[in-house]
């Protein structure tokens, strides 16, 4: 061609970016790369390796040490060493160490970009624009924190040694995002890379070292999953941080539901991008490009499902594919380059499987013309229409350059379909009216929500998800608090084992049918209380209540499973406590409190044969002050608007969890039962209780305490009951949100076991013993910040 024909056709001409330094910083390490432990390389124990390979030719880059369980441990021990050490410096030496790490990380930004992108095959464009800014702005922002964080956060102590397990579609950008706040707070670290993509993580590894980070505050063990469960495993971690796949996160809550290991999932999506008929489209395709074919679609917050009003549908996807036709694939190292290689042949593998399936469903399939390089693992841009709702390539995570189109009529069928998923990781909403898109947003099940925008991250905004996308935030206030633990709460004593006597036989049939028979009255029965009314157990059955010295003081009905089932049924439909106004909840929560004192003597009398006088008397007088602290709290707990430099604002919003199964604590039947269920409703939550089973009589009076104050019927549902198989039913309930656990140990692995069908959320005391009488300890933002999730929803401003 010649130059005048170019000039006509303004074909791009190669630009590729130089490997050379990359290629040398190889070389240096002999194409051979050993862990990085206690501040310096280590050759693997079983002296094993793995080839990472440029998925742009399938060319071998070098090779990694296989992690081995010994390679581990000895990673653990260096960080255990170097803990102390690094907790008893100052918060401005550790804001320097972070601050010499953004620095290099810029010195370095140009071997970490090329070598990321020959690692991963993302578009250099990306890997030098995106992730490695990113990466600096994490450590420069948590260099503030670690500065800070004496003053913003003095109750709070590191939790020690933390595992990090990361995904290889960011790689660098997950290391920052796991190390940088980790190390803020003091923690040290044992990080394992993706096996896809271990380099740029050892490149850090010498970052640190030039930084002078002192040996075995970072550790980085590569491998594969092997490795990574052997770090999930290992006794001496006290937290796991990790992001991948749903698969992985259900597998490693499991494995450390019996440790007092801290647990935050960031797992996969299936990310809903509405598009209203009065949306800007040409924006909203731009915005599109950026929601699924950024990195190939390797993203868990990718907009990879569609959904269009119906007015606009054939318009946009005309404009889609015109704007497809134009997007460059190849070499990623090239400049000019949108859309680089996928990760690995079996990842290409899987979503080739995937959008065939997503076709035998009834998927018409459009790809643009494009001529795929001849090696290396690449897929088109490609758009899926006519997609069900309930098909595959709808409901799961593909992972690829693949859009799934469908339509909706009204704003009300478009939230419904976009929350029609297990996950919630993040949406977009394109509307030209910021009322029609913020009402939107308000009701999407998702952490994350982008209005008129797409894909942007920052270190000062938490970013996480609902459902089956996890728990924790990454980012922000509330991605600190995942670092740390209540210094109290670390060294609490801890509860001694509780005992449950065995069921009656038939309760453990499924869905007994026995009929409610009346409980013999003695001296005092109670019933539960399901949808603001007193119901008869389904089982029939009964547990004897006896007083402290033995005396038979009434019985209380032994709910099962179908009673569990009622009360979720009934929390459902009081959904509208959670949209009902924080003024409205305090108003109820103050009517409460009110309540309880007019029948103060009554309830401690009563109270007092099961835990002493001068307690009872305690536990009712601090109960009136607790709803009334949480009445105080109901218009108070807001969220923040963030500042992120960009021209945006993201606004943290605290969001209910949902509904909440809450598993009381024994040792305080009526202040323990009231210091859990009143921040929970506080804030919009839904309650299914299961009160103390020392003293399940309680129920009594608090129903009538409810009954009287304009709680609104299936906000809070008692069941009585033996809590541990009643943790059970709620445990395993999809339609319940989170559990909070306050037993012995043995119950808080239950709980934590039990819970992951369906992910929830799981909070408990760990079996620790907390003192409920001390207003500094049982009551206030720690209680709040577990009753509710964040949800920042970005919105740009300005030109
Ligand atoms: P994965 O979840 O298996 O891998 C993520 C990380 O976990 C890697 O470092 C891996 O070595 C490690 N790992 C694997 N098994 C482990 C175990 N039992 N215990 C501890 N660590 C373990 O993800 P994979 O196989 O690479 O990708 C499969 C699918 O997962 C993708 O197609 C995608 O749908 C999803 N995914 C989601 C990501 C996200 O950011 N949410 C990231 C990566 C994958």
């Amino acid at each position: 061609m010649s130059i005048a024909e170019k000039f006509v056709s303004m074909e791009y001409g190669p630009a590729p970016e130089d490997s050379k330094e990359a290629v040398a910083w190889l070389g240096r390490h002999g194409h051979r790369l050993q862990h990085f432990i206690g501040g310096g390389w280590q050759a693997p124990a079983a002296g094993e390796y793995f080839d990472t390979v440029d998925p742009s030719n399938g060319e071998k880059l070098a090779s990694v040490a296989q992690g081995s369980a010994a390679d581990v441990d000895a990673a653990v021990k260096a960080a255990r060493a170097a803990s102390s050490g690094w907790r008893a410096l100052t918060p401005h030496a550790r804001a320097r160490y972070l601050y010499a790490i953004a620095r290099l990380v810029q010195k370095h930004s140009r071997l970490l970009a090329v070598l990321e992108t020959m690692d991963n095959g993302k578009p250099i464009r990306e890997s030098r624009d995106i992730d490695i800014p990113l990466v600096a702005r994490h450590f420069y922002h948590h260099a503030g924190w670690a500065q800070l964080l004496e003053q913003e956060f003095p109750e709070y102590v590191a939790c020690g040694v933390v595992g990090q397990i990361i995904p290889w579609n960011f790689p660098l950008l997950m290391l920052a995002w796991k190390i940088a706040p980790a190390l803020a707070t003091g923690n040290t670290v044992v990080l394992k890379p993706a096996e896809f993509t271990p380099l740029t993580a050892l490149v850090f590894a010498e970052i640190c070292q030039e930084a002078g980070l002192p040996a075995g505050v970072v550790n980085i063990v590569t491998g594969d999953g092997a490795t990574g469960e052997a770090l999930v495993k290992h006794p001496g971690v006290d937290k796991i941080a990790f992001t991948g796949s749903t698969e992985v996160g259900r597998a490693i809550r499991a494995a450390t539901a019996t440790s007092h290991k801290r647990l935050s999932l960031e797992l996969g999506g299936k990310s809903p991008f509405i598009v209203f008929e009065d949306a800007d489209l040409d924006s909203t395709v731009e915005g599109l490009v950026d929601g699924i074919w950024f990195n190939q679609g390797q993203v868990c917050c990718a907009g990879s499902r569609l959904l269009m009003q119906e007015s606009i549908a054939e318009a946009l996807i005309a404009k889609i594919q015109d704007r497809m036709s134009t997007l460059r694939i190849g070499a990623p190292l090239d400049k000019a380059i949108d859309i680089g290689a996928i990760i690995a042949k079996v990842q290409l593998d899987r979503i080739r499987k995937l959008v065939a399936q997503g076709v035998a469903d009834g998927a018409i399939c459009w790809q643009p013309q494009v001529t795929l390089p001849a090696r290396g693992f690449y897929y088109p841009p490609t758009l899926l229409s006519n997609v069900h709702p309930t098909s595959i390539v709808a409901q799961q995570e593909i992972f690829g350059p693949v859009l799934a189109a469908m339509t909706f009529r009204t704003p009300a069928e478009a939230v419904e379909l976009a929350n029609n998923t297990v996950y919630g990781l993040a949406a977009c909403v394109w509307s030209e009216s910021i009322t029609v898109a913020l009402h939107v947003a308000a009701q999407l099940k998702a952490g994350v929500i982008w209005v008129n925008c797409t894909n942007l991250f920052d270190a000062a905004c938490g970013f996480g998800g609902y459902r089956e996308s996890g728990y924790g935030r990454e980012g922000g206030r509330e991605g600190l608090l995942e670092y740390m633990e209540l210094a109290w709460f670390k060294n609490a004593p801890m509860l001694p084992a509780e005992t449950t006597p065995a069921l009656p036989e038939s309760e453990s049939e499924e869905d007994s049918t026995a009929s409610g028979t009346d409980i013999p009255a003695i001296d005092r029965t109670v019933k539960l209380y399901i949808f603001g009314k007193q119901a008869r157990p389904d089982s029939g059955y009964s547990m004897e209540v006896r007083a402290a010295d033995g005396r038979l003081l009434g019985e209380a009905p032994l709910g099962n499973r179908k009673d569990i089932r009622n009360a979720v049924e009934a929390a459902l439909k009081a959904a509208s406590w959670a949209r009902a106004t924080a003024h409205n909840r305090a108003q109820v929560l103050y009517y409460c409190a009110e309540n309880l004192s007019q029948r103060r003597d009554e309830v401690a009398h009563r109270l007092s044969a099961v835990v002493g006088e001068k307690q009872a008397v305690a536990e009712v007088d601090l109960s009136i002050e607790r709803i009334f602290s949480y009445a105080a709290w109901a218009d108070k707990f807001d969220g923040a608007v963030h500042n992120p430099p960009f021209r945006n604002v993201a606004i943290a919003m605290n969001e209910a969890i949902g509904t909440i199964g809450v598993i009381c604590p024994r040792e305080a039947p009526l202040l323990g039962f009231l210091s859990l269920v009143m921040p929970a409703l506080a804030v919009g939550n839904t309650v299914i209780a299961v009160p103390s089973e020392a003293y399940p009589l309680i129920t009594g009076d608090l129903y009538q305490l409810f009954d009287t104050s304009d709680l609104p019927d299936g906000a809070l549902n008692i069941v009585t009951g033996y809590a541990s198989q009643l943790l059970k039913t709620l445990a395993e309930h999809d339609d319940v949100d989170a559990i909070w656990c306050f037993g012995d140990e043995a119950s808080a692995a239950a709980a934590k076991a039990m819970s992951i069908g369906n992910l929830k959320q799981v909070w408990t005391n760990e079996g620790r013993a907390i003192n409920w009488f001390n207003p500094k300890l049982a009551e206030g933002r720690w209680f709040l910040e577990h009753a509710t999730q964040v949800k920042n929803i970005w919105v740009p401003y300005g030109e």
